[in-house]
C-alpha cells in the first residue's frame, strides 16, 4: 500500500531466500492480480511487433514515503523500488525483475507475500533477480526488431507526467548551462547506441490510452476516494469562521482525509481568498480570513495512488453577499448543466451548446460578463495523477474520469469562484464521484450555522 515503505531500501540483498512460516503482514497488491494481468494483456496487444522494457521508480532517499511510478504500478501492481518489467508483445510473455529479502520487506513494510511468493502474488510467470536484468536487456536487444520503452518521465506522488515533462524540458534539456536528459531518454540513447539495428519506440501513450478508461475496480476505489473528499470538504465548510488562518483550514481537511483512510493529498491544498483569487493554484496558506471574504478551496485525497479533484467556494462568515451569490450561482449553474448533458459520445462543442440551451431555458442572461468567461465543457482527466495522463477528453467515453470545474475570477473585486467535482462517464450518462457536498447557497449557509470540528473541540475545552 502507499506509504508502506520507509526511506532507504538497501539495493542488493538476497532474493527472497529466507522462508519463514509467518503469513503476510499486509495485502501485497492494491487490486486483484487478474486486474493487472488484464492490463498487461491489453498492453501486449498494443505492441504485437516488439518488446517493452519499463523501469519502476528508484528509492528516493528522503523521508517522504516511497512511491512507485504510476505507469509501472499500473502494469505490475508491484510497489518495490528498483524493479523492472520486460513485456514481450511477440511471444506474449512478461518478466518481473526485483531483488529483495523478507528481512528488507519487514523493515520497510512491504507485503511479505510479494517477496516470498512473487509468482503467486503477481500472477507474473517469470520473476528474476534485478541483477539478471542487464543480461535480459542484452538478449532483447539482440533478438527484437522493435523495443518499446516510455519516453515520458515517470510520474510519482503528486506529479503529473505531462507537466513534469515540460518542466524538465525547460530546466534541463533546453537549458544550455545544464543539458541533462531524463532517466528515460538516457535509456533510449543507450539502447540506440548499443543496438543500432533496433527501432526504439515510445510506449508512454500506449499505457496512457489504457489508463484513460477506468476499470470497475479502479472506479470502486475512486468512489471511495470521492466519498472521503466530499466528507472532508463538507467538514471544512462547517469549520470555517472569520479569524482563522488558512493553514487551519488545511489542517481540518487533512485531518478528515487521513482519518478516513487517505494516505496523501492528491496535490498541495489550494486555498485562495482575498487578493489571492487570481492565483488559481495558491497554496501558501498564509492569509487570515476576514469577514466578507469568499474562499476557494481546491483539494482532494489520494487513496492508494488514486486522486480526487474537488473545489468548494463559500463565504468565510457563512453568508454570501449579493455579488458573491450572483457569480457563484452562475458557475454552479454551468456545473449542474454540465452534469445534465455529460454522456458517452458527447463532444466538447456539443457540450457547450447544450449547456447554453439549458442556461437560457433556466432564465440566465448569457450576455452577462461572467458567462462570457465560461460556458460548459470538460476539464482534465483524473486518475493516478490529478492532472492525469492523456490531457482531457475530446469525446466522452464510458470509464473516463475527469474534472467538471467551471471557474470565474474578478481579481479587482477579490472575488473568485470555482465549483469542481470528479466525474465518471457511465454507459448512459455520468456519475459524480464526489457527490454529497452542499453546493447551493441555501445549503452552504445552513451548514455553516452549525459548529464544526474546531468549535466543538473548543466548547469541550479540548483545543
Ligand atoms: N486541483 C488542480 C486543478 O483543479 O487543476
Ligand atoms: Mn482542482
Ligand atoms: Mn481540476
Amino acid at each position: 500500500m502507499k506509504r508502506s515503505l520507509g526511506i532507504v531500501f538497501k539495493p542488493v540483498v538476497l532474493f527472497a531466500l529466507i522462508v519463514l512460516a509467518a503469513s503476510s503482514l499486509s495485502a501485497a497488491l492494491l487490486f486483484d492480480k487478474s486486474e493487472y494481468a488484464a492490463r498487461r494483456q491489453k498492453f501486449m496487444e498494443k505492441i504485437p511487433d516488439g518488446t517493452a522494457i519499463i523501469f519502476g521508480a528508484q528509492p528516493i532517499g528522503s523521508y517522504y514515503p516511497y512511491a512507485q511510478s504510476n505507469d509501472f504500478l499500473y502494469l505490475s501492481g508491484v510497489e518495490l523500488p528498483n524493479a523492472a518489467l520486460i513485456i514481450d508483445g511477440v511471444r506474449k510473455s512478461c518478466a518481473l525483475f526485483f531483488t529483495s529479502s523478507e528481512a528488507a520487506a519487514r523493515n520497510h513494510g512491504i507485503g511479505i507475500d510479494l517477496v516470498k511468493n512473487p509468482k503467486e502474488v503477481t500472477g507474473i510467470d517469470v520473476i528474476l533477480p534485478y541483477e539478471n536484468l542487464s543480461n535480459q536487456i542484452m538478449a532483447v536487444g539482440n533478438r527484437a526488431k522493435i523495443v518499446y520503452t516510455p519516453f515520458r518521465p515517470e510520474e510519482l506522488y503528486r506529479e503529473a507526467s505531462l507537466e513534469k515533462f515540460q518542466s524538465l524540458l525547460q530546466n534541463m534539456v533546453l537549458n544550455p548551462w545544464d543539458g541533462r536528459t531524463t532517466r528515460e531518454l538516457q535509456f533510449v540513447k543507450v539502447l540506440k547506441e548499443r543496438f543500432p539495428q533496433i527501432e526504439v519506440r515510445d510506449c508512454s501513450s500506449l499505457i496512457w490510452e489504457l489508463r484513460t478508461i477506468k476499470s470497475s475496480a479502479e472506479i470502486e476505489l475512486m468512489r471511495k476516494a470521492g466519498r472521503i473528499g466530499a466528507k472532508a470538504h463538507t467538514a471544512l465548510m462547517q469549520a470555517t469562521r472569520p479569524g482563522m488562518m488558512e493553514y487551519e483550514l488545511s489542517a481540518v481537511l487533512n485531518y478528515v482525509c487521513e482519518k478516513e483512510g487517505a494516505q496523501e493529498s492528491a496535490y498541495g491544498v489550494i486555498i485562495s481568498s482575498g487578493e489571492n483569487h487570481p492565483y488559481v493554484h495558491y497554496a501558501e496558506h498564509d492569509r487570515l480570513l476576514k469577514d466578507g471574504d469568499i474562499i476557494v478551496v481546491d483539494a482532494g485525497p489520494d487513496v492508494n495512488y488514486y486522486d480526487i479533484d474537488i473545489t468548494i467556494t463559500y463565504p468565510a462568515n457563512g453568508k454570501f453577499t449579493a455579488r458573491q451569490k450572483e457569480v457563484y450561482e452562475a458557475a454552479l449553474a454551468v456545473h449542474e448543466a454540465n452534469m445534465k448533458v455529460y454522456r458517452p459520445g458527447l463532444t466538447a462543442a456539443q457540450c457547450r451548446q447544450e449547456v447554453e440551451e439549458i442556461l437560457k431555458k433556466q432564465g440566465f442572461d448569457l450576455t452577462k460578463d461572467y458567462f462570457k468567461r465560461l460556458r460548459g465543457g470538460f476539464g482534465h482527466y483524473v486518475g493516478m495523477a490529478t492532472h492525469d495522463v492523456g490531457g482531457g477528453p475530446q469525446t466522452l467515453k464510458p470509464g473516463m474520469v475527469f474534472a467538471n470545474e467551471p471557474m470565474i475570477i474578478y481579481a479587482e473585486e477579490n472575488l473568485g469562484v470555482r465549483v469542481e467535482d470528479t466525474i465518471l462517464i457511465t454507459e448512459t450518462s455520468c456519475e459524480n464521484l464526489t457527490a454529497g457536498i452542499p453546493r447551493s447557497v441555501k445549503d452552504i449557509e445552513a451548514l455553516m450555522k452549525k459548529d464544526g470540528i474546531p468549535q466543538v473541540l473548543k466548547k469541550a475545552g479540548l483545543y
